[in-house]
This record gives C-alpha cells, structure tokens and sequence, in this order.
C-alpha cells in the first residue's frame, strides 16, 4: 500500500527512541508533501514527493491520494477500564446535584457499583459491549491500547474480566495490553479486614493469572479510602514475581507520597497525578517511569489537571491516555484527551500528539513497534481529513477530524 501526497507526515522517529522527554517532547519531525509505502503491515519507507529518488511513482491499485490531509501515528492509550457492565450517568446526574465523587461512594455508587452489575453480566454480554467500546475507540485513531480489570473485586469476577480481555487481544488487531487492576475498591465484605481481601488477590488470584497469561500489568488504586501505600507496595511486589510490572493509579485526589513510593519499586508508569509537588516531580527525574495523565477525567468530574507543563519543563517525559471508565471518565476519545491537554494543560500540539503517541507507547513497552512513523514499525496511522495544520486538531475539539484509521496497514 502506497500513500502519496500526504500534506503533512507527522510523528517521524528514528528507530530505537523509546520516550521523549522535556524539550523533546515539543519537537515534531515531519515531511511537507509526503508519501508512504506500507508493506506486510508495516511502515517499510517515507519520503517526500518533491525528491527525484525516492519511488513512491511506483503506485499500484493499493494507492491511496492523501492530498490535503495530515498523517500521524495512531492514538497508544495506555490506560483505560473498558471493560465493565453498565454504564453510571445516574452518577452524573447525583454529581451535577452537588455530590462528590467520595460522597457518591458512600451512597453505593462508584466502583462498588460497577462491581456489583459486572458480578451479574456474563462474560459473553461483557464482551459483547467491551467489543463495540472497542471498535468505536479504534475508529477514532486508537492503535494500541491497555485495557484493566478492577470492576470485578472477586475471584470469579476478575477472571472473567481478564478472559474478555483477553478474547479482546485475540480477535482484534491492535495490540491490547492486560492489567489486573483487582486492588481497585475493597469489596464490602473485606472492609474491615484489608488483609484478606490483598491475600485473595495475591494468593488465589495472582497464580491463576500467571497460570493463565491474563495480565501484562499489575495496577492497584492507591489513594485515601482505597489502598495504601504500604498494602500498594505488598501488590507491586506480589506482581513483581510473576512478571507484572507495575501502572499504579496515585495522586488522583491527595499527595500522599504514592507516587514516590510506585517511583521507588520500578512501575512503569504512574497514572493520574491531578495532585502533585516539587517532590513527586523530583522523584519523577531520572526515573525510567512514565507519568500518565488523563485529562479528560479531570474535566468530567471536576479535579485539577495534573501539572503538565511543570514536568516538561522540569525535563520529563508525559504519556497522555483516555482513563475510559464509565465513573470518572465516559469516554475513550483520545482526539479529547490530546485537546484538553492543550487547552487546560498548556501543552503545545506537537506535545500532546508525541505524548499520546509514542510516550503512550512507552507505558505499554510497545515503543519499539509502535507510536512514531518510523521504518520497521506497525503502520497504525491515522489520515484525517482535509486540515490546514496540525495545530488545527486539537483547535476544532468538538469536531471529529480522523478521516480514516489504519492498523497493520488496513483500514479500519
Ligand atoms: O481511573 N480512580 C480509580 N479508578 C477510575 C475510576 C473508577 C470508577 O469510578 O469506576 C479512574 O478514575
Ligand atoms: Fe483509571
């Protein structure tokens, strides 16, 4: 397959960049006038159409003619719950009313709620609706994509949960990544006892999983009324010997030191930090973890966005996700995550596209096949419509812009 007059390719790397950090994250390699050459689904050369030798004249029946319109590396949302049962806009209604998202809780709503519908959904109805989340995020530009559990709270439940993933990963082309995320909310009946509810997940649950290969991941909701720092460290370590590696939800609502803490024990990724200081940010330097910001969970219910601008200026990487999930953040759209970060963040274009691309990629250990327009890699792309420039994205917010999706070089 053969793209030639692509206004504007967006996103070119060199091969073996794993994450851009700080200045970096503001630069964008393109080519003006631009043509591409997708082989075996993968990106086998790029060049300019005003270069005498490059052979993109070569064009068969597979050409496409993108004149007018820009190329980039398809969406790598690092972080999403699409996988539950029900949907929680009686929630929404309860916070327009004037409820918090602790009070909402308290009053039986919250993950405890999406637990309880998710007990009584089967795994084939879970997947089912799973699928079309999926399939409609695909059609917006995502390429890659992680996918937690943590609506289950049970052991039977979160399997099921894993299996949907997994099936998930089996009949759709873009790589999903799997975390076990079963330290999202203490189940009422281990409200009192912490310690056999965190025994359950690393005991019973942990080993089928490995048994299994249903995670990736292993994720644990570390905040004030959920898990602690210390009952978050025993997960990460439980994960750690079978393999998972740490994406640990902190700072959402209070700094408490979980993001050092996650810092400290290797995680991949720290995800959220709405709420952050010089100290998470001086414990992010030098680190190999990736913050992962979700604005556009910031903006449904109403918490700060993460401090953005602070970490690239202070030389950090930023990944941007969706954080998909029917309490905080209904939608999987990330052409929204990647404006809100512009608009509320302070993030030039070119930052909130490399963060959503290939720092995304990073927080799923996929930078080295995807996430830039680079030879060798996948070819998720996304061609949008006709565009005067790239700024113009994350500008017309409301407007859907992505003309077409490709994965492996197909059109979605
Ligand atoms: O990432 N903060 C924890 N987990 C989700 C929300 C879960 C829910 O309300 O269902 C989040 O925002
Ligand atoms: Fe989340």
């Amino acid at each position: 397959m053969l793209f030639i007059n692509i206004k504007e390719l967006c996103g070119i790397l060199p091969a073996g960049k794993s994450r851009l950090q700080g200045a970096e994250m503001t630069e964008m390699q393109t080519i003006k006038n631009a043509w591409l050459k997708v082989q075996d689904g993968k990106i086998i050369d790029f060049g300019s159409m005003n270069s005498s030798t490059d052979d993109f004249h070569l064009t068969t029946k597979d050409t496409i003619d993108a004149s007018g319109k820009f190329m980039l590396p398809a969406w790598c949302d690092s972080h999403t719950h699409l996988v539950f049962a029900a949907p929680r806009e009686e929630e929404f209604v309860m916070k327009i009313q004037g409820k918090t998202y602790e009070e909402i809780a308290a009053a039986g709503g919250g993950i405890l709620n999406s637990a309880r519908k998710l007990a009584n959904t089967s795994e084939d109805a879970l997947y089912e609706s799973a699928a079309k989340r999926l399939e409609e995020v695909m059609s917006l530009g995502t390429g890659a994509i992680e996918i937690k559990s943590g609506y289950g709270l049970s052991y039977e439940a979160e399997l099921k949960m894993l299996r949907v993933i997994r099936r998930l990963k089996e009949n759709y082309p873009l790589p999903v990544k799997a975390t076990f995320l079963g330290a999202h909310a203490f189940p009422q009946e281990f409200k009192q006892n912490h310690g056999g509810y965190i025994d359950l997940l690393i005991n019973q649950l942990l080993p089928t999983i490995a048994d299994e290969g249903l995670a990736d991941y292993i994720d644990a909701f570390c905040e004030q009324g959920y898990f602690s720092i210390a009952e978050t460290e025993r997960i990460i370590d439980a994960g750690a010997k079978y393999g998972l590696k740490a994406k640990i939800h902190a700072n959402q609502f209070t700094s408490s030191g979980a993001t050092e803490a996650c810092i400290k024990k290797g995680a991949l990724s720290v995800d959220h930090l709405e709420v952050t200081d010089d100290a998470v940010i001086k414990s992010l330097k030098g680190s190999e973890t990736m913050p992962t910001l979700l604005p556009s969970c910031s903006l449904f219910i109403n918490i700060p966005f993460a401090d953005a601008r602070g970490m690239i200026n202070a030389g950090l990487g930023v990944a941007l996700a969706s954080d998909f999930n029917p309490g905080t953040t209904p939608t999987g759209n990330m052409n929204l995550a990647v404006a809100l970060a512009c608009i509320r963040m302070k993030m030039l274009p070119t930052e909130a596209i490399n963060a959503a691309t290939l720092n995304g990629a990073y927080a799923m250990d996929l930078a080295a096949t995807h996430g830039s327009i680079t030879v060798g890699k996948q070819a998720n792309l996304i061609l949008t419509k006709e565009i005067p420039s790239l700024a113009y994205l994350p500008y017309a917010f409301g407007s859907n812009l992505v003309e077409n999706v490709f994965i492996n070089g197909k059109k979605v």
